[in-house]
């Protein structure tokens, strides 16, 4: 008997039983034969798996990241194995958008994309042949969904898919926040008031977390009939200024600009600790927080893993990852569990082929992925886990 060393990633990719099954697939069907299949989403273990995938079936592809999230093993790992990458570990916007416009000056004849950066970039300098693609994310359809007219190609948001809304963002996005606090701070929750702002399914899958582990939890939303649906499921939802006050943690979860600045540091508990779930670094103002004159020391901890700002008035605040979406940031970054992002990308791959082969037009602007495919992956992991 012998024993093997092996990586992370090839931990992942083992378990990643609808990718697997895919990739066996497209090495016999080749549907991306011929074509370039430009990404500009988070390279970690996961999507290493569905890149080489898209890779199995034919694609030649060329890989940028997500700000603030790409894993050098991952990148290394890729290049290794042949795969072009533009990206590396930024959180400078303007860096971040060099790399995405190299991916786009290769003119990949399909677009992968998570929070419509790829997209936007490319209405900047269009050029021919561009099928279309996909986008991951619920931040990147409010972004991309303006721009349908200008656009005119078939785009599939895998967000939008029941699979995904349930799989991940419900389910799996709450365990990785959870599994996130407790890696970056090791503090307990039993019995900490813990305010959630956003009740669609990733806030959802927050509260619920965060109340299994002993918090009392509020919800802050927006909708309300959302608040209402937060309400019955047995959430406080008081007033936003009051949430803010009674927090020992602080998730934001809503794909909005601002959702805490510095006009909130007065309200702020002292010793409370701030995490965004959310897509882009813009729902907790980490910058306008961290350059208020009512600020007096800054103290980071493991390269920004988590900042202190200790106020004049002797309170304290931790904001976890400088607001960047902290389930992918700090020493050892999980992300979502394999199993949840394999639903995800298992829509990405046969949305990708269905628009390799024809089975979509320009009417496909920014929509749903067509409930065969979901229904497809659905009837996959049942008889994946069936037995
Ligand atoms: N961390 C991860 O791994 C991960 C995974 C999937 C999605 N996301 C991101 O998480 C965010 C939320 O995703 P979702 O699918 O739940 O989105 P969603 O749009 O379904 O829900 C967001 C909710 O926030 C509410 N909201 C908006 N602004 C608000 C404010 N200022 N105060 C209170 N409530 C407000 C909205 O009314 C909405 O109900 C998005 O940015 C998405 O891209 C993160």
């Amino acid at each position: 008997m012998g024993t093997r060393s092996r990586s992370r990633i090839e931990w992942v990719a083992d378990h990643c039983a609808l990718l697997s099954q895919i990739t066996d697939e497209f090495r016999q069907t080749r549907p991306f034969d011929g074509l370039t299949i430009g990404t500009g989403i988070h390279l970690e273990p996961k999507t290493v798996a569905l890149l080489m995938t898209l890779r199995a079936g034919g694609a030649e592809v060329i890989a940028s990241g997500n700000l603030s999230s790409t894993q050098p093993d991952s990148v290394e790992y890729l290049r290794a194995a042949g795969v072009r990458v533009e990206a590396e570990q930024t959180t400078d916007p303007a860096r971040h958008t060099a790399l995405l416009r190299r991916v786009l000056e290769a003119q990949p004849d399909l677009l992968l994309d998570n929070g419509g950066d790829l997209f936007a970039l490319y209405l900047e300098a269009p050029y021919p042949g561009l099928r279309g693609g996909t986008e991951e994310t619920t931040s990147g359809r409010m972004r991309l969904e303006p721009l349908r007219e200008q656009l005119s190609m078939p785009i599939l948001v895998i967000n939008d898919s029941p699979i995904k809304q349930f799989g991940e963002n419900r389910h799996a996005v709450g365990q990785s926040m959870f599994e996130t606090y407790m890696r970056l701070t090791n503090r307990s929750t039993n019995g900490k008031r813990v305010t959630v702002f956003g009740y669609g399914p990733c806030g959802e899958g927050v509260a619920t977390c965060f109340r299994h582990a002993f918090a009392q939890v509020s919800v802050c939303e927006a909708d309300p009939v959302r608040r209402l649906e937060a309400h019955l499921d047995g959430f406080m939802t008081p007033a936003t200024d009051a949430a803010i006050a009674s927090a020992d943690i602080i998730v934001t979860e809503t794909g909005a600009v601002d959702v805490l600045t510095a006009d909130h540091l007065g309200l702020i508990k002292d010793g409370a600790i701030l995490l965004n779930g959310g897509h882009f670094p813009s729902e907790i103002d980490f910058a306008g927080m961290a350059g208020s004159a009512e600020v007096e020391q800054r103290d980071e901890f493991e390269n920004g893993a988590l900042t202190t700002l200790r106020l004049k008035d002797g309170r304290r605040l931790t904001i976890a990852a400088a607001g960047h979406m902290a389930n992918l940031a700090g020493p050892r970054p999980l992300g979502n569990s394999i199993e949840a992002m394999d639903f995800g990308f298992a829509l990405q791959a046969r949305c990708l082929e269905r628009i390799a082969t024809g089975g979509t037009d320009a009417s496909d602007c920014v929509v749903p992925v067509p409930r065969d495919i979901d229904e497809g992956v659905a009837n996959a992991y049942l008889d994946l886990r069936s037995g």
